[in-house]
């Protein structure tokens, strides 16, 4: 995950897991790990003590230590792909691991399994709300905003994908008999040549050759930059959800 795009995620599932006070000595499961970033906040609130183990079917950049346990599995297969015992883990974290599970509701019911009663489920992941230009200098600059970010989302983000969480998470969860469901989502409006602004302008960047495969030309992608610095530009931004939820003691 590209620094820019951590920049727009990392806060929302900070916040969440913050929100649970999780203690030193805690037993942690994380689902699609990827980089290892909230796998590396997650084993420092657990301390020497706990133990984080980090999953995914790409363990290239997860490094294991003292804390960490990384298992490499391809959750998507089947219940026994996500390890430990059933009941062993007091949190269960997935931020966004898009692209292949085939059946995202099945997975959370796998998580939910390894949950002890009274332990917590922190989902996050990007909405399908696609960013929209409230105001650009020119109907040119929109269009190449509109294309441009379209693309984004159906590649690198993933919209309409398979690794998004239920659009009903909530109502989905309530049906599994968690308690304390709390979702929030949120969405900024970003103006030219501020921070959210840069922050799409990064993840553009980073995405260049992905997006120069599809068809959007080199020029545009610079164009691209360049409109993003532009104070008269004002567009809702990405949005994104952090959920928490508490399997009954
Ligand atoms: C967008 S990255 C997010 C990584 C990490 N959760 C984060 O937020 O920084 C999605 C991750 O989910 C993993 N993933 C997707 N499908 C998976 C599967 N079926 N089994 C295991 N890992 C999977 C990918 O390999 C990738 O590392």
């Amino acid at each position: 995950m590209s620094a820019p795009l951590r920049e727009l995620l990392d806060p929302p599932i900070i916040q969440q897991i913050n929100q649970l006070d999780v203690s030193p000595g805690s037993r942690v499961l994380e689902i699609g790990a990827g980089t290892g970033h909230v796998t590396a906040y997650l084993a420092r609130a657990v301390g020497p003590l706990g133990r984080v183990v980090a999953v995914d079917d790409d363990t290239t950049h997860l490094n294991p230590s003292a804390v960490v346990d990384v298992y490499s599995r391809d959750v998507a297969v089947n219940p026994d792909a996500v390890p430990g015992d059933a009941a062993s883990f007091d949190l269960v974290v997935a931020r966004w691991p898009y692209h292949r599970l085939v059946d995202p509701a099945a997975l959370i019911d796998r998580m939910l399994a390894r949950l002890r009663p009274g332990g917590w489920l922190v989902l996050a992941d990007v909405t399908d709300t696609r960013p929209h230009v409230h105001r650009a200098a020119t109907s040119g600059d929109e269009e190449l905003i509109n294309r441009i970010v379209r693309r984004l989302y159906d590649t690198t983000l993933g919209a309409g994908g398979t690794g998004r969480w239920p659009a009903d998470l909530e109502e989905f969860l309530h049906s599994r008999g968690m308690q304390g469901v709390c979702l929030s989502a949120a969405s900024e409006t970003w103006t030219g040549g501020r921070p959210g602004c840069n922050v799409l302008a990064g993840i553009v960047h980073h995405a260049r050759t992905t997006l120069q495969a599809l068809g959007i030309p080199a020029d545009d992608i610079d164009y691209f930059q360049t409109v993003m610095t532009d104070h008269h530009l004002v567009l809702r931004s990405i949005e994104r959800r952090g959920l928490h939820a508490r399997k009954p003691a």
